[in-house]
């Protein structure tokens, strides 16, 4: 062989080996993470790690593999890529599909979109989306995985323009994907699932009958479609209830919320409130001002634990206007204060009407035969994480 010949080889050798995904090289399975439906807990009052942060970073400790794939309502995502760049590093891959709240806000739907400009941005895309969404529905290869995140959203114009379904022009663009897919392992990433399946743990259901399944032919099509292609999971969010069930032959992995603390509870409303109130005294602002303040930064949370603590004489949370609510949020601050068995009474009104969803992350390790999954999920309060599941996909 001519020494010329001996180089080109050299050096082609070398180019493939640069060309491959780092996970390939490593003597373990590839991984990721899944996390999701966190809203806007990380900034604000929310930069804690009682919210997002903490959850960053117990995926830390746990290992945050490859990358990270969120299942939407994770808006705005400036600000969460912001967060996931200081805890886990600037290169961590990051990928998400939009949920319904982050269809709410135009400037959410905008900052999306700026996440991957013209649809082949972000890194490892190999497939934009249909014309109308190709920013929110993208194909990605990393390493031995195949993933399709869907905008179901998109109504075949607009990628805000429905309330969640698999309409015929985002399952043609699905079948047109999985057809070309050669990877061995298969994901589809949407935010709503197939149908909504109880919590793993407190057997709570949300948004039965108002998922995929609100649109039943579609969401059958769509199955069949998974099912066709031999999917290895569909991942989604929005129920805030973690479960990992085989429907008639497909994987369905809802990875429930990653809050921190989802809704605060009575103990956690009156920490904070005292907080705010020991401010307010030394910068001369009176105990009821500094309710008030904090009542304004996210009044909606603290119309729940009203409510749960049935202050609200039954009128729900979602209706009860600001000015009586904050009237009950001081009478609530004064009473657990003031009340050891007024308080007592509220925690357990608040227990017995809520079981409140764990805080949780999945890890997914692409071992053969079977893919292994370990949820990690906290106390619902804030507390620590630890791995209380390990599944696997047979
Ligand atoms: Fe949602």
């Amino acid at each position: 062989m001519k020494p010329l010949s001996k180089i080109v080889i050299f050096l082609l050798l070398i180019s493939a080996l640069f060309v491959q995904s780092p996970a390939q090289f490593a003597n373990k399975p590839q991984s990721f993470v899944i996390a999701n439906d966190w809203r806007f807990k990380t900034t604000g009052i929310y930069y804690s790690d009682k919210y997002l942060m903490g959850v960053l970073k117990a995926i830390d400790k746990a290992g945050k593999g490859d990358f990270m794939i969120s299942c939407g309502d994770v808006s705005p995502v400036d600000a969460s890529r912001e967060l996931i760049s200081e805890i886990l590093g600037k290169d961590y891959l990051w990928y998400t599909a939009p949920g319904n709240h982050d269809q709410e806000d135009t400037t959410y739907m905008r900052l999306f979109r700026n996440m991957n400009p013209d649809g082949g941005t972000l890194p490892h895309i190999v497939r934009k989306g249909p014309k109308g969404c190709e920013e929110t529905t993208y194909a990605i290869e990393i390493g031995d995985c195949h993933i399709a995140f869907l905008n179901i959203y998109f109504d075949g114009k607009s990628d805000i323009g429905t309330d969640g379904d698999i309409i015929p022009e985002l399952l043609e663009w699905l079948e047109e994907d999985l057809k070309n897919n050669r990877k061995p392992f298969t994901f589809v990433v949407a935010h709503e699932p197939i149908i909504a399946i109880p919590d793993m743990d407190n057997g709570r259901i949300r948004h039965q009958g108002d998922s995929l399944d609100k649109y039943y032919r579609n969401a059958l099509r769509f199955q069949k479609i998974l099912k066709k292609y031999s999917v290895t999971a569909y991942l989604n969010g929005h129920t805030h209830c973690t479960s990992i069930t085989k429907i008639n032959g497909v994987w369905q992995i809802d990875a429930g919320h990653a809050y921190g603390v989802d809704d605060p509870y009575p103990e956690f409303l009156f920490e904070e409130l005292s907080e705010c109130v020991a401010k307010g005294s030394t910068s001369g602002k009176s105990a009821e001002q500094m309710i008030a303040d904090y009542f304004y930064q996210d009044s909606y949370s603290v119309k729940k634990v009203l409510f749960y603590t049935n202050l609200t004489e039954g009128v729900s949370y979602k209706k009860i206007a600001d000015e009586p609510a904050l009237k009950l949020t001081i009478r609530f601050y004064n009473d657990f204060k003031g009340n050891l068995q007024l308080r007592q009474k509220y925690i357990d009104t608040f227990n017995q009407n809520l079981d409140v969803n764990q805080s949780t992350f999945l890890k997914i390790f692409l071992e053969k035969p079977a893919v292994k999954i370990e949820v990690y999920r906290n106390d619902s309060k804030g507390g620590p994480y630890r791995l209380m599941h390990t599944e696997f996909l047979k």
